[in-house]
């Protein structure tokens, strides 16, 4: 069974004309964590490899090709956790990174912290020598005109929160038996500066403990936070559910209790994993014993060898 990595590309709608570079894109993010599990490297060096390729993908909400605040900026948040220990590291609202992803490692491998939020996360960087990037290198032509357009739209529709949603993530479980997960976002379109959502908060946007499994989540950040959702599910496995079972326990509790929609990948230990979401869709790649799951659409799943184009 072992090793497994699962991606997710963002619970929301893709536009039609977006659907085969979205599911190119979870699937690229999932054999690139693979051939890191494959070659004995580790589940953290295995989901940041992956986040990073999401990150880089303009398709996605993260990194480059996040979605803007009101007032037009870019302010990311991410998140990593390890199984093993629950040592985690996360960032919040900073701007001017490339891979806030790996800016999250590198506060849990050398902070004695959790989380960095805005100035400060951006001073760290700076201190750690990662490169700042011009803004507008995050910025997409795409990006730009949702940003406009939903300006003008209302904001308490659930069709209109489906699509200014998105986050990328993943998990993975190696040969060790080493959990971890990561999860990586622009947030909410036109979201308000200094808003920071689920995903850099321990057990909302992630978790992973060894004991149990790792789930990385994506949806609308407020809801996942008021049931703390990647925890949620994973006391769902404590309690004797499946990797699918417990997602989506976990997926229709947000559902009626905040009415919240939200997709999520989940694993345990030994390998069993899920892809499982409310949102109409979700990109999603999972890589394991040599083979390709993906889909995107509710009910999709397509299966190929890994090497296959
Ligand atoms: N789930 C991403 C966000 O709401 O920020």
């Amino acid at each position: 069974m072992l090793p497994v990595v699962v991606v997710q590309g963002g619970a929301g709608y893709v536009p039609s004309e977006k659907s085969k570079a979205s599911r190119a894109g979870v699937c690229a993010a999932a054999r690139s964590g693979y051939v890191v599990l494959q070659s004995g490297g580790s589940s953290m060096d295995a989901v940041v490899e992956a986040v990073t390729k999401l990150e880089n993908n303009p398709n996605f909400n993260a990194g480059c090709g996040s979605v803007l605040t009101t007032n037009g900026n870019v302010e990311m948040d991410a998140i990593v956790m390890d199984g093993k220990t629950l040592a985690c590291g996360a960032v919040s609202a900073v701007r001017n990174i490339a891979n806030p992803v790996q800016l999250a490692r590198l506060v849990m491998d050398k902070t004695s912290h959790n989380c960095l939020t805005a100035h400060g996360a951006n001073q760290f960087a700076r201190a750690m020598g990662v490169p700042e990037v011009p803004q507008e290198s995050l910025i997409t032509e795409y990006s730009r005109m949702r940003w406009r357009k939903n300006l003008a739209d209302d904001p308490n529709t659930a069709e209109s929160q489906m699509g200014k949603m998105g986050t990328v993530g993943a998990v993975a479980v190696d040969i060790e038996g080493n959990v971890a997960c990561a999860t990586s976002t622009g947030g909410i379109l036109n979201k308000m500066e200094g808003r920071v959502g689920d995903t850099p908060c321990i057990g909302c946007g992630g978790f992973a403990d060894n004991q149990v499994g790792a789930v990385s989540t994506t949806g609308h950040g407020e809801a996942i936070m008021k049931v703390t959702l990647a925890r949620l599910i994973l006391f769902h496995m404590e309690q004797g559910q499946s990797a699918e079972a417990a997602s989506d326990l976990g997926l229709a509790y947000m559902k009626s209790r905040v009415q919240g929609l939200a997709g999520v990948v989940t694993l345990d230990p030994h390998g069993h994993w899920a892809a499982r979401f409310t949102s109409p869709q979700m990109a999603w790649a999972a890589a394991q014993k040599d083979t390709l799951h993906y889909g995107l659409l509710a009910g999709e799943r397509f299966t190929q060898g890994i090497d296959e184009p």
